[in-house]
């Protein structure tokens, strides 16, 4: 059913136009050192700020969310942040797990897995395995490239056989199908750009760009980015 989101005070509810938003969560480092804190505690908070983000999709209705958790190049970072950003990861993976009745959320991780450390697959792959059967989505985007992502689409597509592709069978094979692409990408932290986040999906993804630090955006600055989506016409190459 369209219709205006229904709004009697409290969250914007979602409806049909409005089924996937992908995050960058971009700002925690900047939100660390604005307080005289080591760039590994605002990673800590920006882990802690994604279960409120989480919370508050959730009570509007978001069927599939997608986080860029850390990308192909975030290796290049010293290895006492990398190392951090790794165990907030494997902790964010073992509480999905265990609340997994609970929250009723499909978590999967996107990206090169295979680079992870074994026993990092073998969580990923239950959690995967045991959540398949809910039909909201969390997609965690991990050692992520969107290029990379499409040389492997196109790989995977080769090695089924196939000699020419249509744009179907790349989406077919990205790491997100079969779910639809983002509605709206939202990125904290004032940068405007997309940094390989979602190169093939992206193609009419409508952007929000806030200067808000990632782990201080909540539910009322989530609320504000959809009331304008819903504000926006989405013509998808048309009139
Ligand atoms: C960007 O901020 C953030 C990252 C590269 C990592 C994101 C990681 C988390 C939110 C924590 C772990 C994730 C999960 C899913 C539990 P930045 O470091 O580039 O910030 P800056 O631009 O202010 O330096």
């Amino acid at each position: 059913m369209f219709g205006l989101f229904s709004r009697v005070r409290g969250p914007v509810v979602c409806d049909d136009r409005l089924s996937h938003i992908a995050f960058i969560m971009d700002g925690n480092g900047r939100w660390a050192r604005k307080r005289g804190l080591p760039r590994e505690a605002g990673h800590a908070r920006g882990a802690r700020n994604l279960y409120r983000v989480m919370d508050a999709c959730r009570a509007r209705n978001v069927r599939i969310v997608t986080v860029y958790a850390f990308s192909t190049e975030n290796w290049k970072r010293p290895q006492k942040e990398v190392d951090e950003i790794m165990k907030l990861l494997t902790s964010y993976l073992q509480s999905a797990y265990e609340d997994r009745e609970k929250n009723e959320t499909h978590v999967r991780v996107i990206g090169d897995t295979a680079a992870l450390p074994e026993e990092t697959q073998a969580m990923i792959d239950r959690l995967d395995r045991e959540t398949a059967q809910y039909e909201r989505v969390l997609n965690i985007a991990l050692n992520y490239g969107g290029r990379q992502e499409i040389v492997h689409a196109v790989n995977t597509a080769i090695a089924a056989g196939k000699t020419t592709l249509t744009e179907q069978d790349i989406s077919d094979a990205l790491y997100t199908a079969p779910l639809p692409e983002p509605d709206l990408i939202i990125r904290t932290g004032g940068e405007m750009r997309l940094s390989n986040y979602l190169m093939w999906q992206s193609a009419y993804t409508e952007l929000a760009f806030t200067k808000t630090l990632w782990p201080d955006f909540g539910a009322a600055e989530l609320d504000e980015i959809l009331k304008d989506f819903y504000k926006r016409h989405r013509r998808f190459g048309g009139l």
